[in-house]
């Protein structure tokens, strides 16, 4: 049997540092049970003492996720740690991680302290976490940049007063695989209790070479690697789970280790973190880019044809990738419906769920021919997403002729009583914005607004993405419909209600 690799998943808690990626808590919820049921053995949840939103956020996956282990982000401060355990206690199998930057730079400018102090502050809150639980992630910020001689008494230090994960973050992207890789091995060479703990990996991507440097890390001993679902997180993200997942399984000639992900359902994961976050996943991103199976040469194809291994260097089904089979039509019944969900993991837990469901799937198949799944796990999100909004979409007619003014006419549902309003502009989109703003009170700015198909073909469901900010608060926003202008105007409507959703939610500064 290989050594075992430990997946810790941050995309809730440094992928939600993307800026304009911040979650509301159903979302959290949703992405916490995917990654739960593939089998990430610890998944971050967030920063409790950020804001009660990131607090209750934490307690709430704590509460609900069956098996991973849960982790909470605390600064080294008293108060972090107790917001923290607070917030983890819920689950499980609870983790508190805790960090304090080690690296000269840090130290004096961010920090203002001496060595001496950054150790007297590990000692401290390393030990006050050990007594509230027996799981403890200890963090050198910036590690990638610190004096190796200071990094050791550190990481000796955290061990002794309770730490059992020990992470080194290379945390503005800087190292060369070699570098960072050289660093773990002196740490195994010179910490004298570093048997007492795992070893942890955690990369950012600013010069491209995330992964590499986790590779790199793994193999000079680290045993638990951070990462994020696409890649998510801070500036140019961090390392992404399906890249360093794949690495090793197609790679286990070189590298004898494995990992207990279920790589079926990368593809899931990754589209619901696209969805929900609005940030689109790149055309050749590696392992779930939309080309990232795809071949456009001839001769590339001539050869998968031939035989696949050609061209192929690991099998598309294996992540998850679907070849947009056909799975119902318009004279599908309710059954075929049910089953076809339940074996994409979808169950609905009352029968007026699932009959709301089915009508929207008929109603779907009337407009569109071919019914795949991707089809109709954008039904499902978007019927779960409605269901506890306080605005909604109740009719749009769009008039819109080329080089002339376009009418958009909305009927909105808000709080219950139904509203009507017009906006006439140059663009159909433009003027069902406008209709929609002129009856609520806000005015919120637009940020993102980007348009993509479900599955192909001009009939396929378009799902649009929207973000809006205001006074502060950043929301993503998605809608779906076989119409465009439709899909935005839901989707604008999905952002407007979370702006007004009385939920607190500040985007968690370290
Ligand atoms: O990049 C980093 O240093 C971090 C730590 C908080 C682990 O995200
Ligand atoms: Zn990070």
């Amino acid at each position: 049997m290989t050594e075992k690799i430990y997946i810790f998943d941050t995309t809730l808690r440094d992928g939600e540092q993307s800026p304009g990626a911040s979650m509301n808590l159903y979302e959290k919820l949703q992405i916490a049970e995917v990654l739960d049921s593939m089998r990430v053995d610890i998944i971050e949840a967030g920063f409790p003492v950020a804001s009660n939103g990131d607090f209750e956020a934490v307690r709430e996956v704590s509460k609900n996720v069956k098996n991973s282990t849960i982790a909470g982000l605390a600064r080294a401060s008293l108060k972090d740690i107790d917001r923290a355990w607070e917030a983890v206690q819920h689950a499980k199998s609870p983790r508190i991680h805790t960090f304090i930057a080690t690296s000269p730079l840090h130290m004096k400018y961010k920090l203002k302290k001496s060595e001496d102090e950054v150790l007297e502050a590990i000692e401290k809150t390393v030990s006050h976490a050990r007594n509230l639980c027996d799981n403890i992630e200890w963090s050198c910020e910036d590690g990638g940049r610190s004096e190796l001689d200071f990094l050791y008494k550190c990481i000796e230090l955290a061990i002794k007063a309770g730490a059992s994960t020990i992470n080194i973050p290379d945390t503005v992207g800087y190292t060369l695989p070699e570098e960072f890789g050289s660093i773990f091995k002196n740490v195994k060479n010179n910490v004298v209790n570093i048997d007492k703990a795992i070893l942890s990996t955690h990369t950012h991507n600013d010069l491209g070479l995330a992964t590499a440097n986790n590779v790199a890390a793994i193999k000079e001993g680290a045993r638990q690697v951070e990462c994020t679902i696409n890649g998510m997180g801070e500036r140019a993200g961090n390392s992404s789970l399906e890249e360093i997942v794949m690495t090793l399984k197609v790679k286990k000639d070189l590298m004898p280790y494995h990992t207990d992900i279920k790589t079926e359902s990368i593809m899931k994961a990754s589209r619901l973190v696209s969805s929900i976050t609005g940030f689109p996943v790149q055309p050749n991103k590696a392992i779930v880019g939309a080309n990232a199976f795809a071949h456009e040469a001839g001769i590339h194809q001539d050869g998968v044809l031939k035989h696949r291994e050609t061209y192929e260097i690991m099998r598309a089904e294996d992540v998850g990738w679907n070849n947009n089979s056909l799975v119902l039509g318009k004279h599908s019944g309710r059954n075929a419906f049910k089953s076809r969900l339940s074996e994409l993991g979808i169950e609905f837990e009352t029968e007026d769920e699932l009959n709301d469901a089915f009508s929207r799937f008929k109603t779907l198949a009337d407009k569109k021919h071919d019914i795949f799944d991707e089809d109709l796990q954008a039904l499902v999100s978007e019927a779960q997403s409605e269901d506890t909004e306080i605005i909604q979409l109740v009719s749009l007619k769009v008039s819109a002729e080329s080089g002339k003014v376009n009418t958009a006419d909305v009927t909105l549902s808000i709080n219950g009583n139904e509203h009507s309003a017009s906006a006439n502009t140059s663009g159909a989109v433009d003027a069902t914005f406008s209709a929609i703003l002129s009856l609520v009170d806000i005015e919120p700015k637009l940020q993102l607004y980007s348009v993509s198909n479900v599955t192909q073909g001009t009939d396929s469901l378009g799902e649009v993405n929207v973000r809006l900010e205001h006074e502060g608060k950043i929301v993503n926003g998605q809608g779906v419909d076989t119409d465009i202008i439709t899909s935005s105007a839901k989707a604008y409507v999905h952002a407007l209600n979370k702006v007004m959703a009385n939920v607190e939610r500040a985007h968690p500064q370290i």
